[in-house]
C-alpha cells in the first residue's frame, strides 16, 4: 500500500449504519443479533456449525462426529454423506425454483443466455454423463480451462456430481502455467472451450491446452472436451479432441449425484506463495458448502428477489464460491458476464446492471479506481437503482475508492461489505454483515460468526489496539484448506508454522499484516510475505523471477512491487544480464513478452531495470526492502551496513 492509503486509513473516522429498513428486512438484523452469534458460535463452534448444517443443506447420510481436529489437520461432518451439486441444483427442483433463473449470462459481443434452475440441472447431468464415458471416475481429476461462460459452470457442477475434483485454470493463463497445474493435479480430461472473448478479442484457449499436451507433456490427460464459444479455426485431434455439443447430443440427462463423503476432496485451486511452484489449494465437499452458503447468505443478505452480480472469473476462488456455489446453493440468481470494461465500452457494467435490474454487485477496488478514472458519467448515465447491497474483495481498499463506490454507484443508500478472505479460506472471514453491522470505509470490520480471527505477534501474543501485527486464526473452520495437494509438509509450513503452536493453540497464519482498532474492527494492511497483489490477482515474487530467469538474456532477477493508483500494485523487475548481452528497450519488452509466455498477461511487469548487480547481504541475500524503495521511487529506509557492495545502490538507481 502507498504511504498516502495507509496515513488516510490511519485518520478514517466516518462511520455508516445500516439503513432502517433495511436492517428490519436483513437476514442478521443489528448489531446486537450479530453479537448474539458470534458469542453462540465462540461458545461452541461445533454446535453452532452442526445446527446450521441440518438446517441449510441435504444430506444423504448425516456426520457422526461435527469436527476431528488433528492440527493442522481438520475433518468436518465425519462420515456425513453429501454432494454439492445436489445442494446447487436438485433439492430446488421440488419448488417453485425449478423454473426461476439459476444463471443469467451476458457475453462479450453481446450475446445472452439464462438458465433456469431446471435446464441447469439437465446440462450438469448431461455433462456429468459425457465425462463418465470419456473414462473420468470418482477421484479422478479435471482440469478446467474456460472462458466464463455457463459451460464453465456447468463443468464445475458436473465434477462435483460424479465426485471428480476438478482444477480450475484462469483462462489468462499461459500454455506454461496451465501444463504445470495439470501436470500437478494429473488431471485425466481438460475441458475448454476454442476460444473466449476478452476485451474484443478471441483468447485461443485450445490452442494453449494443445501446447500445454503437446509432446505427451502431460501424459495423464486422455481426453479434451471442447464448447464452441467463438468459432474461430482449432485443431481437433481424432479419438482425443471431442466438442460438447456433439456428446451433449447423444447423452442422458438423467445422471444422480452421488453420495460423497463429506470429506472427499471437491477441487484443487493454484494460489501463488512464497516459493515459485503455486500451490494446489485442496478443498473439501461438506464443510466448503455449508460455508458458501452461510457466508453468501448473511454477507450479501441474500433474498429469492436478488439478482446477484459478482465480476470475479470463475478461475479465481472468488468465482468458485461467489458465483457458483454459494449463491447456487442459496437458489440465488448469479449473473455471468463474460467481458471486462474496456476503453470500447467504458460503461458495459453499468449497462449489465440496468439490464437486468443488478441488486447485489461484488468486484474489486482496482475495478472501482478504474471506474473513477474513467469518469462518472458513464454510470451517471444509466439507472442504478435496483442495487441495494456493494461488496468489494481482493485487496485493501483506500477510503476515497470507498466513498465514491458509496456514493456515485450505491447512491449512497447500499451497504458495502469489504469482505476479507483468500483461496485458503474458502470463504468470507472478516466482513461486515449488512444490516447488522456499521461499515468504516477501508476495513472489512468484524469476524463472521464462528471464526476467531486475531493480530498476534510472531510468538502468538495479541498486540495492543491500534498496533500493526499478523492476522491469524485461532480455530478451524468449515472450510479451511485441507492441505497443499500431494505435499502436507507444505501445508504445514507455510501456514501453521510461522506462529509456532503454544499451549496446545495452533494459529493459521494468513500472511496478511493488519491492525484492531478500539471498535474491534480490522484493517488489512496488506501481505507480509513475498506474495504480490496485482489488481487483486495474487502472484509471487519467486514465480516472475523464475519466469526471467528461463529467458537466456537473463543472469538473475529480483522481483518487488510498487504502489500503482489503479492496480493497486504493480510489478517492477531488476534484472542482470549474461555477458554477452546488452540493455535495450527491445531486450525489455521482449523480456516482458516472455513472462508472459511463462505465466500470463497479469504477471506482465510494468518496468524493467538492467542492473550491473543487484544489492545484497554479505551471506548473498537479496535486500528487497531496498529494491521496494527504489521501485517506488522512495528514499532507501533501514540499515545498508550488512550491505556488502554500497556502489550497487547509486548504479541501481540511476539505472537504465
Ligand atoms: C489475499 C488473498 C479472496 C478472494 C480474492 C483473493 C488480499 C483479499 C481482501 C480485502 C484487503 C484483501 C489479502 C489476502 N485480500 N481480500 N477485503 N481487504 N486485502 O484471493 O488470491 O487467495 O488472495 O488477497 O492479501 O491474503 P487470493
Amino acid at each position: 500500500m502507498s504511504r498516502e492509503t495507509i496515513e488516510s486509513i490511519l485518520q478514517e473516522k466516518r462511520l455508516f449504519s445500516p439503513p432502517a429498513e433495511f436492517a428490519q428486512n436483513a437476514h442478521i438484523k443489528s448489531l446486537e443479533q450479530y453479537q448474539e452469534l458470534y458469542d453462540r458460535a465462540a461458545a461452541d463452534p461445533e454446535e453452532f456449525w452442526a445446527q446450521l448444517a441440518e438446517k441449510e443443506l441435504h444430506w444423504f447420510q448425516k456426520w457422526d462426529r461435527v469436527l476431528d481436529w488433528q492440527p493442522p489437520f481438520a475433518k468436518w461432518f465425519v462420515n456425513g454423506k453429501i454432494n454439492i451439486s445436489y445442494n446447487c441444483l436438485d433439492r430446488h427442483l421440488t419448488t417453485w425454483r425449478k423454473n426461476k433463473a439459476a444463471i443469467i449470462w451476458e457475453g462479450e459481443p453481446g450475446d445472452s443466455r439464462t438458465l433456469t434452475y431446471a435446464q441447469l440441472h439437465r446440462e450438469v447431468c448431461q455433462m456429468a454423463n459425457v465425462m463418465k464415458q470419456l473414462g473420468v471416475k470418482k477421484g479422478d481429476r479435471v482440469g478446467i480451462y474456460m472462458p466464463m461462460i455457463p459451460e464453465a459452470a456447468i463443468a464445475m457442477l458436473a465434477c462435483a456430481r460424479i465426485g471428480a475434483p476438478h482444477s480450475v485454470v484462469f483462462g489468462g493463463f499461459s500454455s506454461e502455467a496451465l501444463k504445470a497445474r495439470l501436470l500437478d493435479a494429473q488431471a485425466k480430461l481438460v475441458v475448454t472451450a476454442d476460444g473466449g472473448w476478452r476485451k474484443d478479442q478471441i483468447v485461443p484457449l485450445k490452442d494453449s491446452v494443445d501446447e500445454a499436451i503437446a509432446h505427451n507433456g502431460v501424459p495423464s490427460v486422455e481426453n479434451i472436451l471442447v464448447v464452441e464459444r467463438t468459432k474461430q479455426k482449432i485443431h481437433m485431434e481424432p479419438g482425443r479432441d471431442h466438442w460438447w455439443h456433439d456428446l451433449q447430443a447423444g447423452a442422458s440427462a438423467d445422471c444422480p449425484a452421488e453420495p460423497m463423503n463429506s470429506e472427499d476432496m471437491l477441487f484443487i485451486l493454484y494460489t501463488s506463495g512464497t516459493t515459485g511452484k503455486p500451490k494446489g489449494v485442496v478443498h473439501t465437499t461438506g464443510g466448503y458448502n455449508l460455508y458458501t452458503h452461510v457466508t453468501c447468505k448473511w454477507a450479501f443478505d441474500l433474498k429469492d428477489t436478488d439478482v446477484y452480480w459478482c465480476t470475479a472469473d470463475v478461475g479465481w476462488i472468488t468465482g468458485h464460491s461467489y458465483i457458483v456455489y454459494g449463491p447456487l446453493s442459496n437458489g440465488a440468481t448469479s449473473l455471468m458476464y463474460e467481458g471486462a470494461p474496456r476503453p470500447s465500452n467504458p460503461g458495459c457494467f453499468w449497462d449489465v446492471v440496468e439490464k437486468y435490474g443488478v441488486t447485489i454487485f461484488y468486484t474489486a477496488p482496482t475495478a472501482i479506481r478504474a471506474f473513477i478514472k474513467m469518469g462518472e458519467h458513464h454510470p451517471k448515465a444509466r439507472n442504478l437503482s435496483s442495487l441495494r447491497i456493494l461488496g468489494t474483495v481482493g485487496e485493501p481498499i483506500n477510503p476515497e475508492a470507498w466513498m465514491w463506490y458509496h456514493k456515485i454507484i450505491g447512491g449512497g443508500r447500499c451497504p458495502i461489505v469489504d469482505t476479507w478472505w483468500q483461496t485458503e479460506t474458502g470463504g468470507f472471514m472478516i466482513t461486515p454483515l449488512p444490516g447488522a453491522i456499521p461499515t468504516k470505509p477501508g476495513s472489512a470490520t468484524l469476524p463472521f460468526p464462528g471464526i476467531i480471527a486475531d493480530i498476534v505477534d510472531l510468538e502468538g501474543n495479541s498486540v495492543p489496539t491500534n498496533r500493526g501485527g499478523y492476522l491469524a486464526i485461532k480455530y478451524p473452520w468449515p472450510s479451511m484448506m485441507r492441505t497443499v495437494y500431494g505435499d502436507d509438509d507444505r501445508f504445514r509450513r507455510t501456514y501453521w508454522e510461522h506462529i509456532p503452536p503454544k499451549d496446545g493453540q495452533y494459529f493459521y497464519f494468513a500472511g496478511d499484516g493488519a491492525r484492531k482498532d478500539s471498535d474491534g474492527y480490522f484493517w488489512i494492511m496488506g501481505r507480509v510475505d513475498d506474495v504480490m497483489n496485482i489488481a487483486g490477482h495474487r502472484i509471487g515474487t519467486m514465480e516472475v523471477e523464475s519466469a526471467l530467469v528461463s529467458h537466456p538474456a537473463v543472469a538473475e532477477a529480483a522481483v518487488v512491487s510498487r504502489p500503482d493508483e489503479v492496480k493497486g500494485e504493480d510489478i517492477f523487475a531488476f534484472v542482470t544480464l549474461e555477458g554477452s548481452y546488452q540493455p535495450s528497450e527491445k531486450l525489455k519488452e521482449e523480456l516482458k513478452q516472455h513472462v508472459v509466455k511463462e505465466i500470463g498477461t497479469i504477471a506482465r511487469p510494468g518496468e524493467i531495470r538492467f542492473a550491473d548487480a543487484l544489492p545484497k547481504t554479505r551471506s548473498g541475500k537479496i535486500i528487497r526492502r531496498f529494491l521496494r524503495n527504489l521501485a517506488a521511487g522512495q528514499d532507501l529506509v533501514g540499515d545498508i551496513s550488512t550491505m556488502e557492495d554500497l556502489s550497487v545502490l547509486d548504479k541501481l538507481r540511476e539505472g537504465t
